[in-house]
């Protein structure tokens, strides 16, 4: 019998995206799919999204075939409710997506802030509106209750508390999974919203989602969901102590088991082999396209490195996570280096601002694009020797799997998902082809110049060395294989 999944998150590529959430969960789908083929089984998966603006205009765009349902309801929420349409699309790979139409509320230019970033004001109303929403349609479209809910993130937090609590007797059955992508990250509302959003009153319990006397979606998620998950075994461990636990490191101690699963990339949209966006490509046996893609970035970018100059880059949300101050420090030491830094990025205004400066002052040695732009990182993340992820906290990072896959040398804190995919065995095993990037412990300018230094040196006087690093990552398996088994694993085991 075909186990029943349906996925509720706040973004999914192709749909919509502001960072790997979106990467994760629109690949999650096919995962899940090829993992159950390959243990004999079948899933039927659904997915439901909010209608954003962006999602019309990728939709506009591609000429993709979008058909209303139909189903024209008002989601039971204070105030008298929150209309929404239901509209449906075929995904990648055969799977249903569900859009949740409510223009008052997802019409905007922003997925969750404006245009200078403040979050809009009423982002509890409008993910309440997609838990409550998706939840009132399931057994309609699905032929019934899914057997698993498997929700990510803040913004679908609430669908766990609602599933156990007001649709408890419409869902007997269904078991709930939350993965968590960001602990930092954990809708807390005002306790008066309680009402406005229909949350029901044993929320508000210290070990439930009570939180200083506001609502934490995050916390109430993680204690009435049935499991909860994070993005990698490292990641599981560190939200346990005070420092990566974001005020709720004695909650998961005390209440909530939290199983690390590493995310996998999509193989097919990052490939250096068949990517349509690189002007060159290449395989780990073939780098030849790969000095292609490099000498075409330098020419966007306007720089000139001296022969043995290492060509850095950056693909990164400008937030304190990331830490982007890190890279700024060492800017103006490029020069002493031996490095020259290409940068695509955006987010917080002051980081923003502080790269156009430097950008401007040193702009023989840096190249900065300040925005949102999915070819660009594409042909960056080829065109680069190495990748920088300096991050303060990493629940799982992408970029650096995207970077090995493409023969870029990933350069990283050693935290989180990061420690959990960068091998460093030192610069010996290292140029023998027995590990993957450059790894360091203190995220501080000092940290990262001293692997900065590291990976440069290497570069410039063992080009063999480097080239084993590049083959080594390159060859590496990051696929969902494993993870969507892990997944489908837990599902069973919570009698889906
Ligand atoms: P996070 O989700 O915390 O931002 P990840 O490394 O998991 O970090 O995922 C980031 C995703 O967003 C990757 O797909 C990366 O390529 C993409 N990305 C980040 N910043 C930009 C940008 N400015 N332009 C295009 N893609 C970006
Ligand atoms: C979050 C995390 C990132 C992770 C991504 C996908 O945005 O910051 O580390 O890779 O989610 O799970």
């Amino acid at each position: 019998m075909s186990l029943k999944i349906a996925l509720i998150a706040s973004e999914a590529v192709p749909w919509c995206k502001s960072g790997g959430l979106a990467d994760v969960v629109g690949a999650l789908p096919r995962a899940l799919q090829e993992a159950a083929n390959a243990a004999g089984e079948s899933v039927e998966v659904a997915l439901f999204l909010p209608m954003y603006r962006q999602v019309r205009q990728f939709i506009a765009r591609h000429g993709h075939q979008v058909t209303d349902t139909g189903i024209a309801l008002r989601a039971p929420m204070g105030g008298g409710g929150e209309p929404f349409r239901l509209l449906h699309a075929y995904g990648r790979d055969g799977e249903s997506v569900y859009f949740i139409d409510a223009p008052h509320r997802y019409d905007r230019d922003g997925l969750y802030d404006d245009a200078d970033h403040r979050a809009f004001d009423d982002n509890g109303e409008r993910f309440a509106l997609l838990c409550r929403a998706a939840l009132e349609v399931m057994p309609r479209v699905m032929g019934g209750p899914p057997d698993i809910l498997h929700v990510h993130d803040w913004q679908a937090s609430l669908a766990p508390v609602y599933l156990k609590t007001r649709y408890r007797h419409a869902y007997p059955k269904t078991r709930s999974v939350l993965t968590i992508h960001n602990l930092a990250y954990q809708g807390v509302l005002p306790g008066s919203m309680r009402g406005a959003l229909d949350i029901d009153a044993s929320f508000l319990q210290p070990d439930r989602g009570e939180y200083y006397g506001n609502l934490n979606l995050l916390k109430g998620g993680m204690a009435y969901a049935d499991a909860v998950t994070t993005v990698s075994p490292t990641y599981a461990r560190e939200i346990r102590t005070p420092h990566y636990g974001c005020n709720l490191d004695g909650f998961v101690r005390a209440h909530v088991p939290v199983y690390g699963i590493l995310n996998g990339i999509d193989t097919d949209a990052w490939n250096p082999a068949t990517d349509p966006l690189l002007p060159a490509r290449y395989d780990a046996d073939h780098l030849e396209g790969k000095a292609v893609c490099r000498e075409l970035l330098l020419e966007a970018a306007g720089l000139r490195p001296a022969p043995g100059e290492a060509l850095l880059g950056v693909v990164s949300r400008f937030a304190g996570q990331k830490g982007i101050d890190l890279i700024a420090e060492l800017v103006p030491h490029l020069h002493h280096l031996g490095a020259r830094l290409v940068v695509l990025g955006d987010g917080d205004p002051e980081l923003e601002d502080r790269f156009r400066w430097l950008g401007w002052v040193f702009s023989h040695h840096i190249t900065v694009r300040i925005g949102f732009d999915p070819a660009l990182s594409h042909r960056l993340i080829a065109g680069c020797d190495a990748l920088l992820m300096p991050s303060r906290f990493e629940p799982c990072g992408l970029t650096q799997l995207y970077a090995m896959r493409y023969g870029t040398v990933p350069i990283v804190h050693a935290v989180g998902g990061l420690r959990d995919t960068v091998v460093d065995p030192g610069d010996a095993g290292l140029a023998a082809g027995e590990g993957t990037g450059f790894r360091f412990e203190h995220p501080t300018p000092e940290g990262l110049g001293w692997a900065l230094a590291r990976a440069v040196r290497m570069y410039r006087e063992r080009p063999a060395g480097w080239r084993a690093i590049m083959q080594a990552g390159m060859r590496q398996d990051f696929s969902w294989a494993r993870s969507a088994a892990t997944y489908l694993e837990l599902y069973r085991r919570l009698g889906g």
